[in-house]
């Protein structure tokens, strides 16, 4: 019985982390509280070349219903917090914006929300974290947790990040996204019992960078990312999200996934 109860949760969780239990996840959600943000005008112009080298987009119900074909055959994490944007008050006031019914009825795999840990509204996500994970089990969809840190960027060091993840993780998240840090990031991981993805933050001004901390954080024990601009940004998106790929599922140093990049972007790859 347990374990017919526990399959539909198995599968989608399937669907998001892959056989070799790694994920790239490609999220195209920053509409939802910064608006049109450069190069995502268009979503699903933004992704037509990019999709097939993903394991699951994120994005909000209104992204997916408008911009994204139907008959795309990627899982969708959905975005499911929101009511708060950068020329508001707080980033941090954000509330449940979908019905569990609309996760259901839009097929979504898994669902997302930000918590703001150490914020004046860390209650407040807290709590809607735990509700959405009570409502989401009960349909064996995964929430993942986005440890969100605002417009306060200094946050992303390890001490913070670790407590961010294992609190989500205790209230029930079953993946975690979190920010990357230089130092000692193997502590935010290893003090989570779920899964960690990394996010990837604003643009980094060479795609080196981007190469060198996915691939410590990897090492470091996080599965995979959840990276937006530091793909969809950049000049050459395409060889960008197929170095990250190599890095993530076939196990690429930094050194050789620039080397894939190079190739790509001048068409030898
Ligand atoms: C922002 O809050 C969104 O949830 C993004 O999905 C997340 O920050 C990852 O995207 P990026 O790599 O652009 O930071």
């Amino acid at each position: 019985m347990k374990h017919y109860m526990d399959w539909g949760m198995k599968n989608r969780l399937a669907q998001l982390i892959q056989a070799d239990g790694k994920a790239l996840f490609l999220p195209i959600d920053h509409g939802y509280f910064q608006g049109p943000t450069r190069m995502l005008e268009k979503p699903g112009e933004t992704i037509k070349p990019l999709w097939q080298y993903a394991d699951a987009l994120m994005m909000t119900r209104g992204v997916l219903r408008n911009c994204i074909d139907p008959a795309i055959s990627k899982p969708v994490i959905m975005r499911v917090s929101g009511a708060a944007t950068v020329v508001g008050e707080d980033l941090a006031n954000e509330n449940l914006v979908t019905s569990i019914e609309e996760i259901i009825r839009l097929n979504a795999s898994a669902v997302s929300m930000s918590v703001f840990v150490g914020s004046k509204y860390e209650h407040q996500s807290l709590s809607n974290l735990a509700k959405l994970v009570d409502e989401c089990e009960d349909y064996g969809i995964p929430v993942m947790a986005v440890t969100a840190v605002g417009r306060e960027l200094e946050k992303r060091e390890a001490r913070y990040l670790a407590l961010c993840c294992r609190v989500a993780a205790e209230i029930g998240a079953r993946v975690v996204k979190t920010y990357y840090c230089a130092e000692n990031f193997e502590k935010v991981v290893d003090g989570c019992p779920v899964p960690v993805v990394i996010a990837g933050g604003p643009k980094t001004e060479t795609q080196r960078e981007v190469f060198d901390f996915v691939y410590d954080g990897m090492q470091k024990g996080a599965i995979g990312v959840n990276l937006g601009r530091n793909i969809w940004q950049t000049e050459h998106p395409v060889a960008a999200i197929r170095a990250i790929r190599a890095i993530i599922h076939d196990d690429y140093t930094a050194e050789e996934a620039q080397g894939l990049f190079e190739q790509v972007k001048a068409g030898k790859a």
